[in-house]
């Protein structure tokens, strides 16, 4: 069987817009492709006329977006030399460390906030073999401690500070142009760290650039490759729109926040490393951020698993819900067309989807078929 069209990654569909050449030694799990659904449910519940999609970045090979950015940082440490890496991480950056630095036999060193990161994800860094640290701090002063210790130590590091990270993180704005044929006019993602959407902008810049606004005839971004090659191009760059989380939402505050907290663990950020590339995202976009209440973040994630079948963890939830609120004050109008990113996998926070799934519809019953009789005629 021809293995010719077999998917291998995101580093080898994008490798001419990617820092590497042909002796990079890739390290990659089949990262990126992931699909964008259409809603079908939420846009009609809004009784709105939007065209709402969403990027599914929790079916990632370790259920975030994050394996997008670390097959490009793991990737260049390997073919810098380097035998081990580090990170500070609310959770799914250190998932995907720890599986990228197994893939490549070196070692993770994680550092994460004691008690505050999802089940999963502890689980993840577990399993890969990561040297776990848990701090008595949050994310905010692991942050500052490894780039303290990476300065000294023989240790490579890969959160979102590392180049690389947003250049592999950039090819989701890619994708999504080479499905929709187009940029979409909104891209609303949660904000944490700002590396992705600072890495949303650059790929959609980068796309833009590459195809131009009269390109009409070759597609020079895919060298003429893409099925969209050739065809129009509309609307090339997005209004990005960013929303943090009430209680961690900096940029609503204009300045650092020292206590981060938030029920959505993973944008729980006080002090965001991509501070002046997401606020020059919001400017050159023309975009805006905004903030949701911890009720509001729950409500979107049970909204969207009810109502489309699409389970994501809280802090992805922050897009769509505060996409729904956009839309309905028509701050976002009728016509548009809209992307929220959903970060990472609902399975990721078991603890946070059963706690508020107390009205449940479960029942346990005998063993016997009355009694699921009785439970279906009940439930019908
Ligand atoms: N959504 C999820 C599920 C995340 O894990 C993160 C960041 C974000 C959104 C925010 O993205 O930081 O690029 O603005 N998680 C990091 C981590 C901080 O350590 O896993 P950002």
């Amino acid at each position: 069987m021809p293995f010719r069209d077999r998917y291998t990654g995101l580093i080898n569909r994008y490798r001419d817009h990617l820092p590497v050449n042909d002796d990079t030694p890739i390290i990659s799990l089949g990262e990126g492709n992931t699909p964008l659904i259409r809603l079908k449910n939420i846009p009609r519940h809004l009784g709105k006329d939007v065209d709402i999609y969403v990027k599914y970045e929790g079916l990632n090979p370790t259920g975030s977006f994050k394996d997008r950015g670390m097959t490009m940082a793991v990737t260049k440490a390997v073919e810098e030399g380097s035998n081990a890496i580090i990170c500070a991480s609310t959770g799914n950056t250190s998932a995907a460390a720890a599986a990228y630095a197994a893939r490549a036999g070196i070692t993770a060193f994680v550092i994460i906030p004691e008690g505050k990161i999802a089940m999963g994800k502890l689980a993840q860094a577990m399993m890969y073999g990561a040297v776990i640290m848990q701090i008595r701090g949050n994310f905010d002063e692991g942050m500052e401690l490894v780039k303290q210790v990476a300065a000294e130590a023989p240790v490579t590091i890969v959160n979102s500070v590392n180049p690389y990270r947003l250049q592999g993180q950039k090819t989701a704005a890619f994708e999504i142009v080479e499905e929709l044929g187009r940029a979409p006019d909104y891209h609303c993602l949660p904000v944490g760290n700002a590396g992705n959407i600072t890495a949303h902008w650059i790929g959609y810049c980068e796309y833009s650039a590459a195809r131009g606004s009269d390109v009409t005839q070759s597609c020079t971004f895919c060298g003429g490759n893409c099925r969209y090659a050739g065809g129009p191009v509309v609307g090339n760059r997005p209004v990005m729109v960013g929303y943090q989380a009430e209680g961690s939402a900096p940029f609503m505050r204009g300045a650092a926040v020292k206590n981060p907290e938030t029920v959505a663990t993973a944008i729980r950020i006080g002090n965001p490393q991509s501070w002046e590339q997401a606020l020059k995202v919001k400017e050159e976009s023309g975009g805006w951020f905004d903030e949701l209440s911890d009720d509001d973040i729950l409500a979107a994630q049970k909204l969207l698993a009810e109502k489309e079948g699409i389970f994501c963890e809280p802090a992805s939830a922050a897009s769509i819900g505060g996409a729904m609120r956009d839309i309905r004050s028509g701050r976002i109008p009728e016509g548009s067309t809209v992307v929220c990113t959903l970060t990472g996998n609902g399975l990721k926070d078991p603890d946070t989807a059963i706690a508020q799934c107390r009205d449940a519809r479960m029942v346990t019953i005998d063993a016997q078929l009355t009694s699921v009789k009785e439970a279906i005629l009940t439930h019908m």
